[in-house]
């Protein structure tokens, strides 16, 4: 476990799949580290760029004009290396010979692990939530949710002017390889029929092309079924359900669209205050701690904690989604 002693460098990095407003993030630890007094290093490509000493110091300029930027100024990577004992040794000797004492960790729950490891190390590190998919468990809200939802549910509205126009059915694909919370966010904006979760795989085609037959029947112009990632097979759910119905189905996948673009202002907001309650975490000698946002407000718990915790899909707002 990480020591706690005086901090005089920190070093930031972030890894995973990458998240609007990770920019801002960035910006806030390089700014408040060095307004309490650090010296802070930026490090490129996550992981693999530590083990590639892929590292240099960064000032209060290198980050200006970037809090409206999506992606993420000091690129991302996954690294295999890391995931093993000799990487991580190998990282945190790294973090030594560049002075490196105390890490921020910008990134999802994989990002996390590493983040762990390194503390097991002795480097100390503070984790940041990045990840459009909102689903690390001890936190409300996730760098880049906003953003992502926003896209796609934008998107969608435009999918929708289309589709009724034409009278079909569209089948819409948003990003969430294991985690359905932009998939029910978008289903209840965009006001959905139908809204399929990998958290709940147990939709009934059948009952979905039923579904459909009624409401044209009703003289609905359009059918609009939100699936997620983790479900997948659009397209061939789109010509079995236009075989089944004899309406025309098109399925449409959103794709890394999803994951660009300038932050909308709670991301922009939210991941300037994670940066920099993460740099003053660091700074008052903390370590092996994760920033969250719970019940209204910016807080921190134990790494090992936060990565026990689970989080599904609410019920109560999964059964209105339904209704609606
Ligand atoms: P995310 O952080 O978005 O969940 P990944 O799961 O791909 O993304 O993890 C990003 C990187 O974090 C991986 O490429 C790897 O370097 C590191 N990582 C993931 N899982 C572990 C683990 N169990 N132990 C150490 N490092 C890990
Ligand atoms: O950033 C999260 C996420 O978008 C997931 O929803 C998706 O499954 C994954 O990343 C895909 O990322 P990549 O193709 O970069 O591995």
């Amino acid at each position: 476990m990480a020591k706690s002693k005086e901090i005089k460098t920190i070093g930031v990095l972030t890894s995973g799949g990458d998240a609007s407003g990770m920019n801002a993030a960035i910006r806030a630890v390089v700014r408040k580290a060095i307004a309490n007094g650090k010296k802070v290093m930026g490090i490129q490509r996550g992981y693999a760029g530590l083990l590639n000493e892929e590292i240099a110091e960064m000032k209060s300029n290198d980050v200006s004009e970037i809090i409206q930027r999506g992606g993420t100024i000091l690129r991302t990577a996954r690294c295999e290396e890391f995931r093993h004992e000799e990487g991580q040794a190998q990282g945190a000797e790294i973090c030594k010979k560049y002075g490196i004492d105390g890490i921020v960790v910008i990134g999802g729950d994989g990002s996390y692990r590493g983040a762990q490891a390194l503390a097991n190390h002795g480097v100390n590190t503070i984790g940041v939530p990045g990840t459009i998919d909102l689903d690390i468990s001890c936190t409300d809200y996730t760098i880049g949710f906003d953003t992502a939802v926003n896209t796609a549910m934008e998107a969608i509205d435009k999918i929708r002017d289309t589709s009724s126009s034409h009278e079909r059915c569209s089948i819409i694909e948003v990003m969430g390889r294991n985690a359905g919370y932009i998939a029910l966010w978008c289903g209840v904006a965009n006001g959905a029929e139908n809204i399929l979760l990998p958290e709940k795989y147990d939709y009934n085609e059948q009952a979905i092309i039923d579904d459909i037959i009624k409401s044209r029947k009703y003289g609905k112009t359009h059918h609009l079924i939100i699936n997620a990632e983790g479900i997948g097979h659009s397209t061939s759910m789109a010509r079995r359900i236009e075989a089944a119905t004899g309406i025309e189905t098109r399925a449409t996948i959103l794709g890394y669209m999803q994951r660009g673009g300038a932050p909308t202002c709670k991301d922009r907001y939210y991941a300037s205050m994670m940066g920099a309650y993460a740099a003053d975490l660091l700074c008052s000698g903390k370590s092996n701690r994760v920033v969250a946002y719970k019940a209204g407000e910016f807080v921190d718990y134990d790494i090992d904690e936060a990565l026990a915790m689970t989080k599904t899909i609410n019920e109560y707002e999964y059964q209105v989604a339904q209704v609606l």
